[in-house]
C-alpha cells in the first residue's frame, strides 16, 4: 500500500489545523474502510491531546486511528513509513515555524490549509502556500470557521479567488460543536451525525476525495 500523505499546514496560528486533521482523519477512515494515521509534528501536542481524549471516550483498541508523534527531519520519515501500511496519513503541523512544517510539507503528496476569511489570515496563507510551492507539493485552502452571512466572507473568497490559490468549494462554518466535539476526542460527524457541521464535514470530504482520490 503507498497511501495519501496529507499535511495540513498555515502559518496563521488558531486557522483550525488540529481541528481539521483530526475530522478528516475520522471521516476518510470511515469513508474509505482503509486503515488511517494521524501524526503530530506539533510540539504543542494538541492532536495528541485529543487522541487521549478519544482513547478515553472510545477506549484504547476503539479509536480507529493510529496516532504517531515525530519532530524535525522525523516527520518526513515517519509519515512515508506510515503510509505504506495506511491508506491516508493526515500530518498536523505547528504555526509560525518553517522549520517545522517543511519536512511535513515535503513528505506530503498534498497540502491542505485551513483559512479564516479575514485579511490577515490571507497574508498569512501566501508564506504557506509558497512554501508548498517551493517542494512541489499541491496546496488546498478550505474555509474555515465562516461566519453565517457575513459580507466579508464574500469578499475574501473574491480575493482568494484572484490570489489564484487552489480553494476547494466546501467550508465549515463557524459552530461551537467543532470545538465540543474535539475536547471529548471526537469528530462532529461522531458526535452530531445529523448537524449543519456534520453536513459540511461530510461535503468537504466528497470534494477531497474527488480531488486527491
Ligand atoms: N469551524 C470551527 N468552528 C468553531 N470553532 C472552531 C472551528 N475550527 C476551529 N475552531 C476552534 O478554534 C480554535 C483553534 O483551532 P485549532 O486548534 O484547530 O487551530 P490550529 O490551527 O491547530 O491552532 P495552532 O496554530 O495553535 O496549532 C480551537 O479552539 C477550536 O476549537
Ligand atoms: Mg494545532
Amino acid at each position: 500500500m503507498s497511501g495519501r500523505i496529507l499535511t495540513i499546514a498555515q502559518q496563521k496560528g488558531g486557522s483550525g489545523k488540529t481541528t481539521l486533521a483530526a475530522h478528516l482523519a475520522v471521516a476518510l477512515a470511515k469513508r474509505s474502510g482503509e486503515p488511517v494515521a494521524i501524526l503530530d509534528v506539533d510540539p504543542q501536542g494538541s492532536l495528541g491531546t485529543w487522541y487521549e481524549a478519544r482513547e478515553e471516550s472510545l477506549g484504547e483498541d476503539n479509536t480507529g486511528l493510529e496516532f504517531r508523534t515525530a519532530s524535525g527531519w522525523g516527520a518526513r520519515r515517519e509519515a512515508r513509513s506510515l503510509a505504506k501500511s495506511h491508506g491516508y496519513v493526515l500530518v498536523d503541523t505547528p504555526p509560525k515555524t518553517d522549520s517545522d512544517a517543511k519536512p511535513a510539507i515535503d513528505a506530503a503528496d498534498f497540502v491542505i490549509v485551513p483559512i479564516q476569511p479575514t485579511p490577515v489570515d490571507l497574508w498569512a496563507t501566501s508564506q504557506t502556500i509558497d512554501l508548498a510551492a517551493r517542494e512541489d507539493t499541491p496546496a488546498m485552502l478550505v474555509l474555515n470557521r465562516v461566519p453565517p452571512r457575513a459580507s466579508l466572507t464574500g469578499e475574501m473568497a473574491d480575493a482568494i479567488l484572484a490570489s489564484g490559490f487552489d480553494a476547494l468549494a466546501s467550508r465549515l462554518g463557524n459552530r461551537t460543536v467543532f470545538a465540543a466535539a474535539m475536547g471529548k476526542g471526537v469528530a462532529v460527524t461522531e458526535e452530531a451525525p445529523s448537524s449543519k457541521a456534520a453536513q459540511e464535514v461530510e461535503s468537504l470530504i466528497e470534494e477531497l476525495v474527488s480531488r486527491i482520490g
